[in-house]
């Protein structure tokens, strides 16, 4: 079997349930060079929840839900911060750090949820619900949170909803995100029409199946499922949510109707609990690897720029968030 160095036999203690002994000699190379870099350029990570175990577990400093990662990120104490994870996270970490490089790896990681609106499709329904405020998920572009009163991540949509007391709100661009949150309050909620091309795919029917054969299994769903899903499902909840869940219930089998690289990473965490593993990938968070990470430390880039002008209104909604 394959002898891992000193550097990284530590680390791969943490990853060897999901981490086959036969692919870690892949990793170890990038993995040591990105511990030196880092140390090198005084850079941190950011990961997010859907990052694959050897990023994760192995290089990330800071991890968490979209919100975690906003959060920390206004706390990071380096020069360089790596965002491993889409570009709206990493444009969410340089609006809060305007005076630090932010890396993203790769600039096409995007997001379904973000390609569904544009900064003038907000500037229209604002024009067709005059008065109503605006809140924006947080998956979408510095753009689109410009044009908005607040932000949103799927952790606190339900407080941002209720904070604003008003009886009728916009919320865009997760239509089942919106619909999920309208059945939890009596505000009105006025949707768009954008879906997560990863949580669209899960139906009631597949958790039917699973129900069936595996007897017992609890069921949590990401709030960006459809409506259907998260009523047939025992919980729903932000990927940091799901984590909690899992760490305070310990249920004996579990499956996490989300993207797949959440249960190899809550399953670092918890030997006990039996993950069943029908999953969805997610092509964007996909493209983020150790070898662009390292490429990102070593030619500092992608560089995450925002115009200054976009940034000043997208801030204002993001820190009205962080504020509650
Ligand atoms: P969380 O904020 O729950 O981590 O979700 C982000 C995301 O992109 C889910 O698809
Ligand atoms: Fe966007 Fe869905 Fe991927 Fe999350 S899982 S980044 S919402 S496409």
């Amino acid at each position: 079997m394959h002898t891992a160095s000193s550097t990284t036999a530590a680390l791969y203690e943490r990853v060897r349930r999901v981490i086959p002994p036969v692919e870690w000699p892949v990793f170890e190379d990038d993995i040591e060079a990105i511990v030196a870099l880092k140390r090198e350029r005084n850079a941190v990570i950011l990961a997010h929840n859907y990052q694959t175990p050897e990023i994760f577990h192995c290089v990330a400093d800071i991890v968490g839900d979209s919100l975690a990662l906003a959060r920390k990120a206004m706390t990071v104490d380096a020069d360089v911060i790596v965002l491993a994870g889409v570009h709206f996270m990493a444009e969410t970490a340089k609006l809060l750090n305007p005076g630090k490089t932010v890396l993203i790896p790769d600039l096409e990681a995007g997001c379904s949820l973000a390609d569904s609106i544009t900064a003038e499709d907000v500037r229209l329904m604002r024009s067709r619900y005059p008065g109503l405020p605006v809140i924006t998920y947080v998956n979408t572009s510095a753009a689109v949170k410009a044009e908005s009163d607040i932000c949103c991540t799927s952790g606190n949509a339900l407080a941002v909803v209720e904070s604003l007391d008003m009886p009728r709100v916009i919320m865009i661009p997760d239509e089942y995100l919106a619909r999920n949150i309208a059945s939890q309050t009596a505000v009105e909620i006025v949707a768009w029409k954008g879906h997560c091309e990863v949580h669209e795919r899960f139906t009631p029917a597949d958790i039917r199946e699973l129900r069936e054969a595996h007897p017992g299994v609890v069921v949590l769903a990401h709030p960006e499922c459809p409506p259907e899903v998260v009523a047939e499902a025992d919980f729903a909840g932000s990927t940091a949510a799901m984590s909690d869940y899992v760490g305070r219930h310990r249920p004996g089998r579990v499956v996490l109707m989300t993207e797949c690289s959440m249960s190899d990473n809550v399953a670092v965490a918890h030997p006990d609990v039996d993950f069943v593993r029908p999953c969805n990938l997610c092509p964007h968070m996909k493209r983020i690897t150790l070898s662009n990470i390292r490429s990102a430390l070593e030619n500092n880039r992608h560089v995450v720029t925002i115009d200054p002008e976009v940034a000043a209104g997208a801030r204002l909604a993001v820190e009205r968030m962080l504020a509650i």
